[in-house]
């Protein structure tokens, strides 16, 4: 296995850059969701990381649940269709006041799937809050109403965002040289 200094090409997001606008996303989502609980749903498992440490700065009541997604046709173009859902909720949120908790929005597919699921259940809200948005790649327009950080199109890895399901734990976002990167076999 490389040691990911091996194929790191530079730090996009240091670990206390992440602390700080985690904290200050904490702080709005607390001041916007005063008067009721929310009811944080997390994408697994890249939004993990974000989860728990967005968690612990909000400080009005909430709630969380988990589901996963997997979508094929990577790489080539992708629809809504090809996202499915793998792992669904523990709890009902009919009425609840959902903020849907993501690593990163690149296509826009995956969001986009999640959130037509979700609004068929019929929650109060529904509202979108992703650590980062690689923009230029968007192919489906997505409401996002929280982003941590708006980032150029280069792979990322670190804090929760895996390459080839490794790499997650490191606590700052990297990118990717992917001419010394080297897939595990
Ligand atoms: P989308 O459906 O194209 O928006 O893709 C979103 C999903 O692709 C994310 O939830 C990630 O799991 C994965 N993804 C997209 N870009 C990256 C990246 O740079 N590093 C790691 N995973 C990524
Ligand atoms: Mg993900």
């Amino acid at each position: 296995m490389q040691h990911y200094e091996e194929f790191l090409s530079e730090v996009l997001i240091s670990e206390e850059q992440l602390k700080v606008r985690i904290a200050e996303l904490g702080a709005e989502i607390s001041r916007d969701y005063a008067d009721t609980t929310v009811h944080m749903i997390c994408i697994l498992r890249g939004g993990v990381l974000f989860l728990t440490d967005l968690m612990r700065k909000i400080t009005t009541p909430n709630t969380v649940d988990f589901m996963a997604v997997s979508s094929y046709g990577m790489g080539a173009r992708r629809t809504t269709g090809q996202v499915r859902i793998t792992l669904d909720l523990q709890e009902d949120i009919r009425d609840r006041d959902v903020l849907l908790v993501e690593d990163i929005v690149d296509s826009g597919y995956t969001i986009a799937t999640v959130l037509e699921f979700l609004a068929t259940r019929r929650p109060r809200s529904l509202k979108v809050c992703t650590l980062l948005d690689k923009y230029e790649r968007r192919e489906i327009e997505v409401p996002i109403d929280y982003c941590g950080f708006r980032i150029p199109d280069k792979f990322v890895f670190g804090y929760g965002l895996d390459i080839d399901e490794l790499y997650r734990n490191l606590p700052f976002i990297g990118a990717v040289d992917p001419d010394r990167y080297q897939p595990p076999h």
